[in-house]
């Protein structure tokens, strides 16, 4: 039996208000966490859509987040140094880790700094084991709270493109792969379907027009998005959600 979530969309009139909304839902699920777990564990998207949530998700909330128990992590990194402007950790630096005041312990950014793409995939995944472990449950169950990812207009999250073998991955959660020319930089390190899809909710986030047929076909169509799109394969255990702008679903 096909045990995926219907996709739960919110429209929003433009990237503004969807970005505005989808930090407080970030922010909402983060303190749920918190209370709940005594801890959150939230992987973070790159991409450009994500920079104004994550403005948000440090201006908008009050009172400030519990940094102090919440846990970042990538859902997929470039293969390139943290201070490159490719680098989605930047991306993060420079809209919460700049602005949030987190542990750095608390911080767990993709290793692209070891020798090579195998190493610091290899190693990315043992942290997210070592980190699930230390919660006293298994290391073999890693259930983040929240994954926040991206698509694009050929149906690729994380670092997931399509057709890409990354895909019929089922023991690894964390991979290296290689993108389309089209999306450089090439050289990446994602997190496979096993790993995003133990999640407890995942939220989608996309705006503009040139997403339009992707997010029509995965959110509205259901099943035609099943084969060619990566984003549609996607799932969650508890919340799939799409947040998306009036241009991207039109
Ligand atoms: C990345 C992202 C990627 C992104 C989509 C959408 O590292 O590039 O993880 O999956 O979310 O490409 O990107 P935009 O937000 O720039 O449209």
């Amino acid at each position: 039996m096909d045990n995926r979530l219907r996709p739960r969309l919110e429209i929003f009139p433009d990237p503004e208000s969807m970005s505005r909304a989808a930090a407080l839902f970030i922010s909402e699920r983060l303190r749920q966490a918190v209370d709940i777990r005594g801890r959150a564990s939230l992987a973070l998207s790159g991409g450009s859509t994500p920079r104004r949530i994550y403005q948000f998700l440090v201006s908008l909330s009050a009172p400030v987040l519990p940094w102090e128990q919440i846990h970042l992590f990538w859902g997929d990194e470039r293969w390139v140094p943290a201070d490159d402007p490719e680098s989605n950790y930047a991306l993060a630096r420079e809209t919460i880790l700049n602005t949030a005041t987190l542990p750095p312990e608390n911080i767990h950014p993709v290793p692209t700094n070891a020798a090579t793409i195998e190493e610091g995939a290899a190693r990315y995944e043992e942290e997210v084991r070592t980190f699930f472990a230390s919660s006293g449950g298994s290391g073999d169950s890693p259930t983040f709270d929240l994954i926040h990812l991206g698509v694009g207009e050929d149906g690729h999250t994380a670092s997931l493109f399509p057709d890409d073998p990354a895909l019929l991955e089922t023991d690894r959660w964390v991979v290296p792969v290689t993108s389309p020319s089209w999306r450089p930089p090439r050289e990446r390190v994602t997190f496979t379907l096993p790993l995003i899809n133990n999640a407890r909710t995942v939220l989608f986030t996309a705006s503009g027009n040139a997403k339009r047929k992707v997010v029509k076909s995965i959110v509205l169509d259901q099943g035609d998005g099943e084969m060619s799109y990566p984003a549609a394969m996607v799932n969650a255990i508890e919340d799939l959600v799409w947040y998306v702008d009036e241009e991207s679903i039109g």
